[in-house]
């Protein structure tokens, strides 16, 4: 992409603001630096006029921030004029550290224009009242006002001196004029928190914006040149929202406040004032709006019970910590995690601490408030992970027999869920990717051919849920709403379970946010509400009649329109907030934004009691909630960061002469297959790609590839993927988490800085260089061994194997298209070790019964980590594809395989429809073989 340091009026290349903008003041400092070096020498030549350039560099983006701000800027100017070159060079020190260390939210002489001697109070512009100031929260609010440049810094003293002693927070002000400039402000500057716009602003930018006018198009389909300037306030107000839903917005306006209030059009403003009259009551709102989000319920009340002197009789003598602080042994453990650990441990759940399993008090609002920063209308809080949040989805929406389409790659969570709730998998495959031994993700072709072959059967009732995983371990993000779009013509009331274990951040990034379940979720409302959506569905039904007939081919290859009178928005999105966010690990979410939710409120309370401990962790609860404090408050900035260092890991090995030699970070064109980009989007790095062309992919493409995801290919360097994890662990202290064959995956998350990707580059350097050395070194031999090497990891790869199909004594229909199976009863039935058999993966036994039978059967899940799917669930037979894959793994750990007695299988016999030798299943002739049910 574009660096934005190219060009000063290139300010709409945004998306890469926070350390573009440092580098730029960097960069300043340093040709201020040179200049006065210059000076001092006596010489003369051309630093003054550098640092002008860097200056101009730097203006364009400042009008954006409270700080330096507009005194700090011009005094900055002024000294440039005077040929101050000392002064220019101390002022652009202290202002550029300033920024990097962030002091100036808290040190009030970094607003100084003089440089030492601390000014006269009334030439500075205090963060506090009294001048002093203890930490207090800062943040930035944004004044949209229309008046006029020259009187920008008066306006902005006034909006200073609302400062109370008691507030609780205090913010800056930054001042923009007109429409466009407030979407750059809310773009770029993720310290702004609340938003206050005066009716009757201008619309254009005083900046050339082409850019930004295509992206209020597209991603927001504005124009902007049509709005009437009575609607300019809230048009705004909504655009602003789109971006970041997270920000308190307030409208002065002259007009009738009481009619603007009741508009539900204007439902996204957080409060309306009267203009002439209100300034002091916008400030008290700004400071509440944020202390509301600020608020940690759970965490607040957990501090103030541990500062509490109390006696614990109750059954659990870590609390207080007195057992561990005081004893002769253990007492490190004490001094490692600090006393708080222990005041804050308890088993109440009353005195003010509230019940996980039964909130009332302030774990409901934290729930609550978790709830309505991912925009869902429930969350429920769980303190072991996203494996136990699926296994309560499943639990309570599905039954004994429903039917759930289920990616077969996804995580285990899910297929031990349905074993749990006794729902059949009808597993739908993704799309392989057999060079790196890893899958894509399910198109939405075999998604709706599932679910025409259940409705061509007559089953398309028992089909409850969908569930993906979103995004995957490897970075393909579904097109959410287009998946819940089509599918719902096909079925209106189908629920779905988007399992975001990885992709809770995505929420708080303006690009990923539609393409995550919630995200999507509410966009299918709105389309729902629009009178495009029922003009869409009575075009398609005027062509394709209003009963979609299954068999007709038309119907995979067109996108499909639900009738918005008829569908149910019924989403489940599960996080793994301990994955993407700041919390302790385990701390998950379900996040529940399902219209027909009133069905299920009684057994979701049952899917908490069932498995939810009864000694939830008070820590990991209140991590959850800070989390979500974060997030609410910095979660743009930080996840916008985290995609910038991305990108920069991705540009600092793929363009490096040495190491892009033996490695490289794949693109979204080597990740996702050409059909399923049809806008042609190749890879952020690509000559040509903009954010609007990432956007132009996120809103039209199938998949879309999440840029924090990291596939770097380590088999062209000769090394394996859990070789090369151990080696940079091992040696490097650098800590991955997934392998395939010839990969590693690298994530970014929102606790990296670019301090680590230059510790990465580093060692990925080293690596190259000692294969160099030693290719260079070992002549020919060594040549030819790393060429074999290379070939064996790159092209001698298995092929990846689908699922066959459940025994038919696990269908209630052997002859039926879809391969949906009775897991549960397999499942059960190899708990009777007499009716199970082992055969070591080895032996030629298999070979013979693949060949002429009988057929195996799996009595277990068998998952090799990597890649970390189930390639065999109970009840499945077992093909000659999944063996052949297995004796080609390398891999040491293989959940439900035991290497000395072998594969674990159900004995035939045990199975109640006896019809199998060995030659293939023929369709049953009277009523569904039935599976020997043991529970
Ligand atoms: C897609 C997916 N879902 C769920 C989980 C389980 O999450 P947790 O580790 O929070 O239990 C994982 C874990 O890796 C996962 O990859």
């Amino acid at each position: 992409m574009p660096s934005p340091t190219t060009s000063t009026a290139k300010l709409d290349h945004f998306f890469s603001s926070s350390s573009a903008r440092l580098d730029r003041w960097r960069e300043l400092n340093a040709r201020a630096q040179a200049w006065a070096a210059q000076a001092r020498s006596g010489k003369s030549g051309g630093e003054r006029a550098a640092v002008e350039a860097a200056l101009a560099e730097v203006r364009a983006l400042e009008d954006f921030f409270a700080y330096p701000g507009l005194r700090l800027m011009k005094a900055l100017a002024e000294r440039i004029a005077d040929d101050d070159a000392m002064g220019v060079a101390r002022l652009a020190r202290r202002l550029s550290s300033a920024l990097l260390s962030g002091s100036y939210r808290y040190d009030t002489t970094q607003w100084d224009t003089a440089d030492e001697t601390a000014p006269a109070v009334a030439d500075r512009l205090p963060l506090a009242p009294d001048g002093g100031e203890a930490r207090r929260p800062y943040f930035e609010t944004l004044f949209v006002t229309p008046a006029p440049a020259a009187s920008l810094l008066q306006v902005a003293n006034e909006i200073r001196r609302l400062r109370r002693v008691e507030d609780a927070m205090i913010y800056e002000p930054v001042l923009v004029g007109s429409f466009e400039d407030a979407i750059l402000g809310t773009v770029f500057n993720g310290k702004i928190e609340a938003v206050v716009i005066y009716d009757g602003i201008p619309i254009p930018s005083q900046h050339d914006v082409p850019l930004l006018r295509d992206f209020l198009s597209s991603y927001q389909q504005l124009d902007t040149s049509t709005v009437a300037p009575r609607e300019v306030g809230i048009t705004l107000a909504r655009a602003i929202k789109r971006i970041r839903p997270e920000l308190d917005i307030y409208l002065l306006t002259d007009r009738q406040v009481e009619k603007l209030a009741g508009d539900p059009a204007a439902s996204m403003i957080r409060r309306v004032f009267y203009e002439v009259e209100e300034l002091t009551e916008v400030h008290l709102n700004i400071i509440e709006g944020v202390a509301d989000r600020f608020s940690t319920p759970h965490f607040d009340n957990l501090k103030r019970y541990a500062a509490r002197p109390i006696a614990t009789f109750h059954a659990l003598p870590i609390a207080r910590g007195k057992s561990i602080i005081k004893s002769n042994w253990i007492h490190d453990m004490g001094e490692f995690y600090g006393q708080n650990l222990f005041l804050a441990e308890s088993s109440a759940t009353t005195g003010g601490l509230d019940s996980m399993l039964e909130p009332t008090g302030n774990i409901k609002v934290a729930q609550e408030k978790f709830a309505r920063a991912v925009g869902a209308d429930h969350v429920f809080f769980v303190t072991n992970g996203t494996s136990t949040s699926n296994k309560m989805v499943y639990q309570a929406v599905t039954a004994p027999g429903d039917i759930v389409i289920a990616d077969r790659n996804c995580h285990k969570s899910h297929h031990y869920g349905m074993v749990l709730s006794g729902s059949q998998p009808l597993y739908v495959e993704a799309f392989p990717m057999t060079e790196y031994s890893m899958y894509g993700a399910v198109p939405l072709r075999t998604i709706k051919q599932a679910l025409l072959d259940l409705k061509a059967e007559g089953r398309l009732d028992r089909v409850k849920m969908l569930t993906l995983t979103n995004c995957t371990f490897d970075g393909h993000v579904y097109n959410t709403f287009r998946v819940m779009q089509e599918c719902l013509a096909i079925k209106p009331d189908l629920l779905f379970l988007w399992d975001e274990a990885w992709f809770g951040f995505a929420r708080w990034s303006p690009f990923l946010r539609p393409r995550t379940g919630l995200g999507a979720a509410a966009a299918l409302e709105e389309w729902r509400a629009s009178p495009e959506a029922l003009k869409a569905y009575q075009a398609q039904a005027a062509e394709l009649g209003e009963d979609l007939d299954p068999k007709d081919g038309r119907l995979l290859k067109r996108r499909l329109v639900p009738d918005p009178r008829k569908i149910r928005i019924r989403v489940y999105e599960t996080d793994s907030v301990h994955k993407s966010m700041s919390c302790l690990r385990q701390g998950s979410i379900v996040a529940v934004r399902d219209e027909d939710y009133n069905k299920h409120v009684s057994a979701f309370r049952e899917a908490v009691f069932i498995h939810a401990s009864t000694s939830p962790n008070a820590q990991i609860i209140a991590s959850l909630d800070v989390a979500r404090r974060q997030m609410e408050l910095e979660g743009y900035e930080l996840v916008m960061r985290a995609i910038e260092i991305s990108l920069a890991i991705r540009r600092a090995v793929n363009e490096h002469p040495i190491i892009s030699k033996y490695f490289k970070v794949l693109g979204a064109d080597s990740m996702i297959p050409d059909e399923f980009r049809a806008s042609g989007f190749k890879d952020f790095l690509a000559p040509g790609s903009t954010w609007l062309t990432a956007l132009k992919s996120i809103q039209e493409d199938e998949f879309f590839l999440d840029p924090t995801r990291m596939t770097l290919v380590c088999g062209t360097a000769g090394l394996d993927g859990t070789s090369f994890k151990g080696l940079l662990a091992n040696k490097y202290n650098i800590q991955l988490n997934k392998t395939s064959r010839n990969s590693v995956l690298l994530q970014s998350n929102i606790n990296n800085t670019r301090s680590d990707i230059a510790l990465l580059v580093k060692v990925l350097l080293e690596i190259s260089q000692e294969i160099e050395a030693r290719l260079a070194e070992g002549g020919e031999s060594e040549r030819s061994g790393f060429a074999a090497r290379v070939k064996s990891l790159m092209t001698d790869v298995p092929d990846l194997p689908n699922f066959s199909r459940f025994h038919d004594g696990y269908r209630e229909d052997p002859d039926s298209v879809t391969l949906e199976g009775d897991m549960r009863s397999a499942f059960f039935a190899a708990y009777e070790e007499d009716d199970c058999e082992y055969l070591p993966l080895m032996s030629p036994k298999i070979d013979e019964r693949l060949k002429s039978g009988p057929e195996l059967v799996s009595a277990n899940f068998v998952i090799p980590y990597p890649p970390g799917f189930p390639i065999m669930v109970p009840g499945q037979v077992v093909a000659a594809d999944t063996i052949g894959f297995m004796r080609k793994l390398d891999v040491k750990e293989i959940h439900g395989y035991n290497a000395t007695r072998g594969l674990k299988l159900i004995k035939l016999s045990a199975i109640g429809a006896k019809k199998h030798s060995g030659e293939k299943p023929k369709p049953a002739a009277a009523a569904p073989a039935k599976a020997k049910s043991k529970r």
